[in-house]
Order: structure tokens, then sequence, then C-alpha cells
């Protein structure tokens, strides 16, 4: 049974509203709102309660940029969690492609490495009971309604991983969209991996969907917001994307439907919005375990 549930990004958009809905399942204890900003956290804290009426809901400063933040957030949970949703992502800011302390990129520490060093020290102390899931995005396996190339390799080594790490695998480009999809793809496949070394908790990768209402291009250049704002306008206009109530529900079809199977990675079997599939079925490699290893791998050799 899930009691404890821990959030990251949880002061807006899918995080927010997820933190929401588990909070209507009566057997939760409490919601950690994993949040940078104490500010922002302690006014989501406030609308959470008012929203649902109950007061299970706590802060825990976390940086998933940082890692010393990460480490410390491990640190300062007073008890385990049964879930971790690592939700907290996205675009990685004006300065994506900047590299941090570790040697990668921006982009590539919010969605992905702070959160890999979340989960191992929350194993490692044993504060992780049953269920980690993964914000994926459909940009993983590729996305033609916006524009998104899938992510191709060439050799899948760990080195090409490491290049997608520290940001050389695409360059000094301008559009963060262009790395995004490729750290999805990493982060699924990373799941994978971890779903095999530690066999008695689950990990699920799941994809919200195309999510309109969130904030997520805020921080694009100006036209590129434009484009992706207008786009995703249209779409919703088209029943191509869906609104955020239900794109964190999907997050708790990861929590608590017992038939997702640990290891896969779900997101839209079509397009950006309706049922959701095992995307492997689409993107072959995702199923590959060398590929899932030398993702470990290249992960490794920056914390
Ligand atoms: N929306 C979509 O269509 C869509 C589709 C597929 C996947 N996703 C994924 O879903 C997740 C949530 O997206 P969203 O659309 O809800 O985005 P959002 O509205 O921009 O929310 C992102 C949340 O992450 C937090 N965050 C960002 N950097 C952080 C950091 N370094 N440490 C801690 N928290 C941090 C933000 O906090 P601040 O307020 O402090 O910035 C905010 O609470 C992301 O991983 C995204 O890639 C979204």
């Amino acid at each position: 049974m899930i009691t404890r549930v821990l959030i990251t990004g949880a002061n807006a958009g899918l995080g927010k509203e997820a933190a929401k809905q588990i909070a209507a399942y009566p057997d939760i204890e409490k919601i950690y709102l994993g949040c940078r900003n104490r500010d922002k956290a302690e006014a989501a804290k406030m609308a959470l309660e008012q929203q649902t009426g109950k007061h299970i809901f706590e802060i825990i400063q976390l940086d998933v940029s940082d890692l010393s933040s990460v480490r410390s957030a491990v640190q300062q949970l007073p008890e385990s969690i049964d879930a971790l949703i690592m939700n907290a992502g996205g675009t990685g800011g004006k300065q994506f492609n900047k590299l941090n302390k570790q040697g990668v990129t921006e982009i590539f520490a919010v969605n992905l490495l702070g959160h890999s060093v979340l989960t191992e020290e929350l194993i490692k102390a044993q504060k992780l009971t049953q269920v980690a899931l993964y914000a994926g995005s459909e940009a993983a396996r590729g996305v033609k309604e916006m524009g998104m190339k899938r992510p191709e390799l060439n050799t899948s080594s760990v080195e090409e991983f490491a290049a997608i790490c520290d940001g050389s695998f695409y360059g000094s480009t301008t559009d963060a969209t262009i790395p995004y999809g490729p750290i999805k793809y990493m982060g699924a496949l990373w799941m994978s991996a971890m779903a095999r070394r530690h066999p008695q908790l689950k990990f699920i990768t799941m994809s919200p969907g195309a999510t309109t209402g969130t904030d997520g291009f805020n921080s694009l250049s100006f036209i590129k917001q434009y484009v992706m704002k207008s786009m995703m306008q249209v779409m919703l206009w088209l029943g191509k994307v869906h609104k955020v109530e239900e794109g964190a529900k999907r997050y708790l079809t990861g929590l608590f439907d017992e038939e997702l199977k640990s290891g896969t990675f779900y997101a839209s079997q079509k397009g950006l919005t309706g049922p959701i599939g095992d995307q492997a079925e689409l993107f072959k490699d995702l199923n590959n375990q060398q590929y899932q290893d030398n993702a470990y791998q290249a992960i490794q050799r920056f914390v």
C-alpha cells in the first residue's frame, strides 16, 4: 500500500496537480513537496491544503540540479517514502546548455542527473520502499506533430551517451527542444537498467503526454515559446493534447496500476494523448539491455 509520496517539482504544473490528485486517495498519509524555491513551495502547500482540505503536505527543500541539495534532501527526509515521482524538469532554463560543476548541461542535470542521484541515495538509505516513477516524454521516441526527431545515435556506446550528458552530442544549439528528447530517452533507458538492478522496487517511466496549462515552455526563447504554445493551443482544439488534470492522472496510473511492468516506458500509443502503451513497441532500442546499461554507466561518470 502506498501511503507516503515524494514529488519533485511539486509547486507547479503536473507535479502540483499530481499532489492534489494523490491526496484524494484515502490511504495517503503524507505527500512531500520537493521544491527548490521555498516561497513557491509554501504558496503551493497552502493552495493544496485549501483545495483538498487535507494537512498532509510537507516541504522538502530540493534543487535537483544541485547534487549537494539532492543529498541533503535525502538526509532531511524524516521517514521512508513508498513512492517517488521524478517530475521536476523540462527545458532547463535560459542557460540550458551551460555546463555545471559535474560537467553536465543544466538541462541534463535537471531532467536526469539529479534524479538518478536522488533515487540511488534513497535506496542506499533504505528510504524508498515501492515505486520510482520518472516523467518521460513522447519526445524520447520522436514527435512528428511537433517537429521533434526520434533520437538517432550512431553506436549507443557509453561515450555517445556521455556526450548527451555534457551536450557535445548536439554542439552549441540555442534550441532546448533538441537535447530534450535524447535526454528523456536516456532517462527511460536508465530506468530500465535500474529495474534490473533493483528487482524489489518498481521502476515506471511515464509520460504525462502533451499537457497544456503548465509552465513547461516558459524558459524557451520568445519565438520558440510562441511557436510551441500556439501549436499546443491548436492541438488542444483538435483534441490532440490534454489538460493538466489528464496529464497528472497518468502519474497516478503509474503509481497505482498493478498491471504496469517495472522497467517499461509508457506514453501515448499514438501521437501525444489518448491511451498509453509500451513505447518499445514503437522504438525497439528502448528494450536493448546493452543500451540501457550504457546509458546507466554514462550517468555514473558524472556523479
Ligand atoms: N507539459 C508537457 O506537455 C509535458 C510532456 C511530457 C513530459 N513533461 C515532463 O513533465 C514534467 C513536468 O512538466 P510541467 O509541464 O509540469 O512543467 P512546469 O509547469 O514548468 O513545472 C516544472 C516544475 O519543476 C520544477 N523545477 C524545475 N527545475 C527544478 C530544479 N532544478 N529543482 C527542483 N525543481 C525544479 C519547477 O519549479 P520552479 O517553479 O521553481 O521553476 C516546477 O515546479 C517535466 O519533467 C517535463 O519534462 C511535460
